[in-house]
């Protein structure tokens, strides 16, 4: 592994820094590596020991744009250099109506868009539940299994994983229903969720209390399953029928993620609010909801904010984020890396019975790991995998409901070499967890 020297290496190796982590910080917040990062550039990490790391994880699909993206540094220095932070709602700023309005260009001009900023997506998620039932008047609220929505109360209660999200974090705020999200690998049809929704709106909740139905596209943490633009069809004909509000939650699938701007793009449809962050702020911290603007001016004045949401340091990365985006070359290398990566997981696939399934959309790719004989989910195999990738040099992350599945959300500058490294280190350390290497 290459080396480098870190600038302050106040601790010596990753080991000591890691014993004072368990001392200070509490267990419930699970650190996926036993490492400690120093540096990051494009798709690669260093840790505080020097050794190099291939970043396909990208902070959780926060770094599309990759890592310290020198127009996004030099944007986020310029900025400093004017003011930090001023509070949205104390007095405006350019960045932030900047931000706004080319988020509301990409929208297009079929109806006015409007967008609103937070800090983190669970923020997004809640405020656009807000919005929706502002707008509606009406308080349920239809989520799917296998969802994520984030770790806030009302995060959790749409999220549709019990573990470990929920716990016992409980009670969860009411109205929130649910049904099950298409999934081929594990024979859950789209008839069967559309029958779903039907008898939950006969057996629960009547479609006319309905403020919102929310869906991610490409579900993320729930195991990177598309849904088919049929679906995504359906639940659009449905919410309009019934005068519900439809949230995309693109927060892991926007940015270019999936080979275009947003995930809902693949399905020819439009929804009524999005919510967005991660790639938004290219390392920065910053999340939003975009939306008609018939809706999204449903919350009386003071209903929204929050002190450090829209940050004028985070909103001039997030438009240096969106400059690069608009160049349309990353669209264009999602793509293409998304045909290369899927190419090579599809022959290992060919090479490793453990290897079930492979799916995702553009660069939004995952590989489900299931035990060889039985073919049932198998979490503790997957977990050997991604030891050994990250003993290797190349970090990956699991999700899926049953942790079995391993998603690669690697950098859109992710090089053609960097792929090629990454691809053979995932195929060693899939030898190595089935016994056929040392
Ligand atoms: C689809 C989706 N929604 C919401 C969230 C929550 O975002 P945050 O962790 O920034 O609160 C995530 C995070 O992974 C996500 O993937």
């Amino acid at each position: 592994m290459q080396k480098f020297m870190a600038e302050q290496q106040v601790f010596a190796d990753n080991t000591l820094l890691l014993d004072s982590r368990a001392e200070h910080i509490p267990r419930g917040v699970v650190t996926a590596h036993p490492l400690v990062i120093a540096k990051g550039k494009g798709a690669e990490v260093w840790d505080i020991e020097g050794n190099r790391y291939l970043d396909f994880v990208a902070g959780i699909g926060v770094l599309n744009v990759g890592h310290n993206h020198p127009a996004v540094v030099s944007a986020v220095q310029q900025q400093l250099q004017q003011v930090s932070h001023v509070c949205f709602q104390v007095a405006a700023y350019p960045g932030y109506i900047e931000l706004a309005r080319r988020l509301n260009q990409l929208m297009g001009s079929d109806v006015a868009y409007k967008s609103i900023f937070f800090t983190s997506g669970a923020e997004a998620v809640e405020n656009a539940v807000k919005i929706a039932r502002a707008y509606t008047g009406r308080s349920g609220v239809i989520a799917f299994d296998g969802a994520f929505h984030g770790r806030t109360s009302l995060g959790i209660a749409l999220t549709g994983m019990s573990q470990p999200y929920k716990q016992n974090f409980g009670p969860f705020p009411g109205d929130i229903y649910r049904v099950p999200f298409p999934n081929t690998f594990h024979g859950i049809t789209e008839i069967t969720c559309l029958a779903a929704l039907e008898s939950l709106f006969v057996a629960q909740i009547q479609a006319e209390r309905v403020a919102a139905i929310i869906i991610e596209p490409i579900q993320g943490d729930g195991g990177f399953l598309p849904a088919s633009p049929h679906f995504m069809q359906a639940l659009r004909q449905l919410t309009q029928q019934h005068g519900i509000v439809l949230i995309c939650d693109e927060i892991q699938s926007g940015f270019g993620r999936t080979g275009k701007m947003f995930g809902y793009e693949h399905s020819g449809i439009v929804p009524d609010l999005i919510t967005v962050a991660k790639s938004l702020g290219g390392g920065l911290p910053i999340s939003g909801v975009i939306g008609r603007g018939d809706i999204m001016d449903a919350a009386l004045p003071g209903g929204l904010g929050g002190t450090y949401g829209g940050n004028a340091l985070a909103c001039a990365a997030a438009l240096a984020v969106l400059d690069l985006m608009e160049e349309g070359t990353l669209l264009v290398r999602a793509n293409t890396l998304g045909q290369q990566l899927r190419a090579r997981l599809q022959q290992l696939a060919e090479k490793y019975a453990c290897i079930g399934d492979v799916r995702g959309t553009g660069f939004m790719l995952a590989a489900e790991i299931v035990d060889p004989d039985s073919r049932k989910p198998d979490a503790a195999l997957t977990q050997k995998i991604l030891d050994y990738a990250c003993q290797e040099g190349l970090l990956l992350i699991k999700c899926g409901v049953y942790r079995n599945t391993i998603r690669f959300l690697a950098p859109l500058v992710t090089s053609d070499s960097q792929l090629e490294e990454a691809s053979h280190i995932f195929d060693i350390a899939l030898a190595r967890a089935s016994g056929r290497l040392g």
